[in-house]
């Protein structure tokens, strides 16, 4: 457990090596070139949330769009081709339509919505494409479901904080595993480990402080110093959450997801379609509010990837 602590460290350490201007705005990516190109805004007002700095750009971009002046991206600072990618330095239509799908946020009633919405920046916030905190997007128990049946993981028992507090380490482990068809208690609730054996052991405390903090924030009215008040919400909040990786540079990180279960890209957006659909229907088991707002079907993929991968990064 505490290598996967790290290991979720270092994710976000990756994350602060990104180019950036002497502005501090990021310079590396096709998008970052696309929105300077069209003088779009870079990143959120201070104090703006990110998915209202979306729609912000969502309709800056469509008025470009009607004045017909938007400016595409053929190059880069190392010519057409990039260097450090197997891809053209290009964002032309598909990734704007990506980005669009990508920022789109769920109109009072997302039922009746019409166009695609990926509701994606509630979690992954421009311009670093993470907010650093847990979320559960269900891929935990689609992995479970994969291995023991649909529905097997709504049906799972999982302590509540008295129970799991009797626990010894061995019998915690069986949380923090991957899914085995001979052995349906193995399962990886993610962040839950990390809330259930911090308390334990010398060095933990900073690391279990963080991540109570940032699941606490999923509760309306907890604060990390009643912690002790919160503590079963807290736990409960954390089931199957993981912390939410940066979108950049994803073409060096692959295989995506916890469970390293998709090779590319595509694979990992496809979770997205039936996760958003079992949130609306609720089917996923602690998910995350934002899941329910993600609806997106099989002919968005293509753009959405071809976004993702206008933010892979060419510099020297
Ligand atoms: C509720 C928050 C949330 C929303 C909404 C969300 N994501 Fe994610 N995303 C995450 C988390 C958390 C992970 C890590 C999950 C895991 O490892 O199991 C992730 C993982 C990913 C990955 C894999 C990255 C990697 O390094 O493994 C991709 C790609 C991705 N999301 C794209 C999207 C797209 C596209 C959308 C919108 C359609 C979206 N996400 C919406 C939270 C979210």
């Amino acid at each position: 457990v505490i290598q996967k602590v790290a290991s979720l460290i270092t994710t976000y350490m990756r994350s602060l090596e990104f180019s950036k201007d002497d502005q501090g705005a990021f310079n590396g990516s096709p998008y970052d070139h696309f929105l300077k190109a069209n003088h779009l805004p870079e990143k959120p007002a201070p104090g703006e949330h990110p998915k209202t700095y979306g729609e912000r750009l969502l309709s800056k971009v469509q008025k470009l769009e009607r004045d017909g002046k938007i400016q595409w991206i053929n190059e880069g600072p190392q010519g057409g081709q990039m260097t450090r990618h197997d891809q053209a330095f290009h964002f032309g239509p598909t990734e704007l339509e990506g980005l669009k799908i990508f920022y789109a946020t769920p109109p009072q009633a997302p039922a009746r919505a019409i166009h695609s919405i990926g509701n994606c920046a509630g979690c992954h916030a421009p311009p670093v494409f993470t907010d650093f905190r847990f979320h559960n997007t269900g891929a935990s128990q689609e992995e479970y479901d994969f291995t023991h049946g649909q529905g097997s993981f709504l049906r799972l028992a999982i302590p509540e904080a008295a129970e799991r507090a009797r626990l010894t380490r061995e019998e915690l482990a069986q949380f923090a595993q991957i899914p085995d068809p001979n052995n349906p208690r193995k399962v990886d609730l993610g962040a839950w480990n990390q809330v259930a054996l911090a308390p334990q052991g010398p060095g933990l405390g900073e690391l279990f402080g963080q991540v109570f903090e940032t699941l606490c924030s999923l509760i309306p009215t907890c604060t990390a110093s009643q912690w002790r008040h919160y503590e079963n919400a807290v736990i409960q909040a954390s089931v199957g959450a993981f912390k939410t990786p940066t979108l950049r540079n994803l073409g060096h990180s692959n295989p995506y997801l916890h469970t390293g279960n998709r090779p590319r890209i595509e694979q990992a957006i496809q979770m997205y379609i039936p996760m958003g659909a079992m949130a609306r229907q609720r089917r996923l088991r602690n998910a995350d509010p934002e899941m329910a707002g993600v609806i997106i079907n099989a002919r968005d993929i293509a753009p959405l990837s071809a976004f993702m991968r206008s933010l892979n990064e060419d510099y020297e």
